[in-house]
């Protein structure tokens, strides 16, 4: 069929196979074109199938020779219906790691689930031995709890008061005001029980008692803390309130860990164009208006730029680099005084009527269609595509 894209609000409900793929291989070539480096062997990686999981698989796999197990959540094609484009990416994915000669195995179901720790505990057995990387990188709307079945609904709203500000459809490119109302305090303790860290907790814990993480084993995961602008709704929100217990969580597990001289992290990355970041308001107009200021200083980063570095400079084979709370700061170029000056000198003047000229909202645009597989130059799009794709590992 035809595919096109086709929105509903900030999501697009279609994704492009070729196009996947094309995003995919580019992300494999950046790290091609990079020095290879020592790194883990085995990784396990929950939410593998796009943004920062997805670039951690391809990093390892391609720049250190890792064989990866990635877990994931997402929808095959059905009848008319794409897949999305976590399904398409990991089918590239697998394909092009399979070509190079890496084990590369994925598991397609619900991360929180008891059932799914299983079968990637049991597919370590049986294939790998032992992890040395397990890497948390999970951005989901909601969560069952395995013992309760009681499901959690994660919400993006400030606490304590409403928050107005700034905001941009970035389709049109209006910039608009938008508030937001103040969270609930049920609301909040679902958000923390969907991304905080409890989850991570659960997974590593079930797999150091079925005795699947090797000696020195890495447990790593994302956050994100940002500049004053959206604090409101990101670090001082219900979202930070997620990010703040996943902080402490490491602090745990490092506890936890120690017996089998392992570590825990959380890198805090930066802000880049995801299925996850799109959807947060004001998160995308200081996002173009970031990546504007960081191309103009050469250092802008996307997933991959940003978890190379994290493997080649800040948690390398020697150790890792943390700052006072032990936290890797690969955000450390966004959160530069210079950059985040003109940021918000931009932040003051921007509207409807100059965002195009002094934000890069048209690269924002352009790189939220890629993440499902559009506005990729190498594909034809008004050629007939198979959407019925298979993942090698999964379809056979
Ligand atoms: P994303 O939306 O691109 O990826 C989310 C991943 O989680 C996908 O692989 C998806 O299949 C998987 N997933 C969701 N629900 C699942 C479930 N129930 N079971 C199994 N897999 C499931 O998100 P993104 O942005 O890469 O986020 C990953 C982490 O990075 C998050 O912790 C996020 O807060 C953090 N981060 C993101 C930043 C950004 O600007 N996007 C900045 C800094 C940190």
């Amino acid at each position: 069929m035809i595919v096109q894209p086709k929105f509903r609000g900030f999501i697009c409900t279609t994704s492009h196979p070729l196009g996947c793929s094309a995003h995919v291989k580019r992300q494999i070539d950046y790290v091609r074109g990079q020095k290879a480096f020592t790194g883990p062997k085995n990784v396990l990686i929950i939410g593998a199938s796009t943004g920062y999981g997805l670039a951690s698989r391809i990093a390892t796999a391609f720049g250190a020779g890792a064989k990866t197990l990635g877990v994931f959540y997402e929808r095959p094609a059905s009848g008319n219906r794409t897949a999305t484009p976590g399904w398409y990416n990991t089918a590239a994915f697998e394909r092009e790691a399979h070509k190079a000669g890496l084990y590369a195995v994925s598991i397609n179901g619900d991360a929180f689930s008891n059932q799914i720790k299983q079968q990637a505990i049991d597919t370590i057995k049986a294939d790998l031995g032992k992890i040395d990387l397990v890497v948390y990188s999970l951005a989901a709307p909601r969560r069952v709890d395995p013992i309760t079945n009681e499901i959690y609904t994660s919400v993006l709203k400030p606490i304590g008061r409403a928050f107005t500000s700034k905001t941009v459809d970035f389709h049109s490119g209006e910039v608009s005001t938008v508030t937001i109302e103040t969270a609930a305090e049920e609301e909040i303790a679902a958000t923390v029980k969907v991304m905080g860290g409890e989850d991570w907790q659960l997974w590593i814990e079930a797999l150091l008692e079925n005795g699947v993480l090797a000696d020195g084993c890495t447990a790593l995961a994302y956050s994100y803390i940002g500049p004053e602008i959206t604090h409101a709704v990101y670090r001082s929100g219900t979202i930070g309130k997620a990010k703040e217990h996943l902080e402490a969580t490491a602090q745990k597990l490092n506890r936890t860990l120690a017996k089998i001289n392992g570590r825990a992290y959380v890198s805090v990355n930066k802000a880049v164009v995801t299925q996850a970041s799109a959807a947060i308001p004001v998160v995308p107009l200081y996002a173009s208006l970031l990546f504007k200021v960081m191309k103009e200083k050469k250092i802008h980063e996307g997933c991959i730029e940003q978890i190379y570095r994290l493997f080649t400079q800040k948690l390398t084979a020697t150790g890792a680099q943390t700052d006072s709370e032990g936290r890797i700061r690969l955000d450390d170029w966004e959160m530069r005084p210079d950059v985040q000056e003109q940021v918000v000198e931009l932040w003051e003047q921007v509207n409807s009527g100059n965002i195009a000229e002094i934000s890069d909202l048209a690269a924002f645009r352009t790189e939220f269609f890629n993440l499902f597989g559009f506005e990729f130059p190498e594909v034809d799009y008004a050629q007939d595509v198979d959407v019925a794709v298979a993942i090698p590992s999964i379809d056979g």
